[in-house]
């Protein structure tokens, strides 16, 4: 069984900075790195590094050749990726502080250029059973997801970065949502104030998608699996962060490339939880997902 993920790829500007500029103000970082990023291109290298048959479908332009060579390094099939000659690659601005976390600011590029032609020529590479994993940084989607459904496809949504689109999508065709529960108060239209209660948030989110598998991130508490027969909380490992960038996509790849590889769901939340620990130990977003052998191997 194969994975598509139909997503965004693009170059990340990574400035280290003391603080996140404020309005008004201008500052100084103390460096510049550039690494290959996009929610969609991280989760395929994550899918990829996790085992999984893993096909990555979007578009970059000319300038972004390089993201195709890094993709391969990690075992991610290329073919379904389009270069256009007259758009730029998709970019983030990102900065990173001294707590690793950070803020964003993206680029659609090509990122924002995918055809209906396009998703018909993936949808043909693709069997019925195959899983598709989309977020919410490419144009098109909802047309996906209808394809996606009527060739029988099982659709994994990470609705992130999250904006009023995600709402006006067939929801009802997604079987597995990999959210947070600020994206899961803007789904079910409802504000999220701290100290809100999980189990009833989770709750709220399954009569919402009876059908669906739930996996809601909580940060550093960790993250709660849902379906209709169990639900659970995994805690996430403790480490030193250094950048947060791809940490959820890392879950995400993890969590699906261990479901396809046959783990049981408790096994492919652990792994999950282990892989998202160690990206945050590390600068970047894609050269920080770890491969198997590592999550495996680490203790934490
Ligand atoms: O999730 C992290 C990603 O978000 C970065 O790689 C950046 O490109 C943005 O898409």
């Amino acid at each position: 069984m194969k994975v598509f993920c139909f997503g965004s790829l693009n170059i990340d500007y990574t400035y280290k900075v003391d603080h996140f500029v404020q309005k008004g103000e201008t500052i100084s970082s103390e460096s510049l790195q550039v690494f290959s990023g996009g929610k969609g291109l991280n989760q395929s290298i994550a899918l990829a590094k996790a085992g999984a048959d893993t096909w990555h479908a979007g578009s970059i332009g000319e300038d972004g050749r390089f993201l195709l060579a890094q993709m391969e390094e990690a075992g991610v099939h290329t073919q379904c990726i389009t270069v256009l000659e007259e758009t730029r690659t998709g970019n983030a601005i990102i900065q990173n502080d001294t707590e690793g976390d950070n803020c964003i600011i993206l680029y659609g590029g090509a990122n924002q250029a995918i055809t209906r032609e396009q998703v018909d020529e993936v949808m043909r590479q693709c069997q019925k059973g195959d899983f598709l994993v989309l977020q919410n940084e490419i144009n098109e989607l909802a047309y996906i997801m209808e394809q996606a459904h009527k060739n029988g496809l099982r659709i994994v949504l990470n609705p992130s970065p999250m904006n009023e689109k995600i709402r006006r999508l067939p929801l009802e065709y997604v079987d597995y949502f990999l959210l947070n529960e600020v994206e899961a108060g803007q789904i079910l239209g409802r504000e999220v104030k701290e100290g809100f209660d999980k189990e009833e948030l989770g709750k709220a989110l399954r009569e919402c998608f009876p059908k669906a598998m739930i996996v809601l991130t909580l940060g550093k508490e960790g993250s709660m699996y849902l379906d209709e027969k169990e639900s659970f909380l995994q805690p996430s490992y403790r480490v030193r962060a250094v950048d947060t960038t791809a940490a959820g996509d890392t879950f995400t790849g993890y969590f699906i490339g261990g479901l396809l590889r046959g783990l049981a769901v408790r096994e492919a939340m652990d792994l999950a939880a282990r892989a998202s620990a160690i990206a945050v130990t590390r600068l970047g977003a894609s050269p920080s997902i770890p491969c198997l052998k590592e999550v495996e191997a680490y203790s934490f």
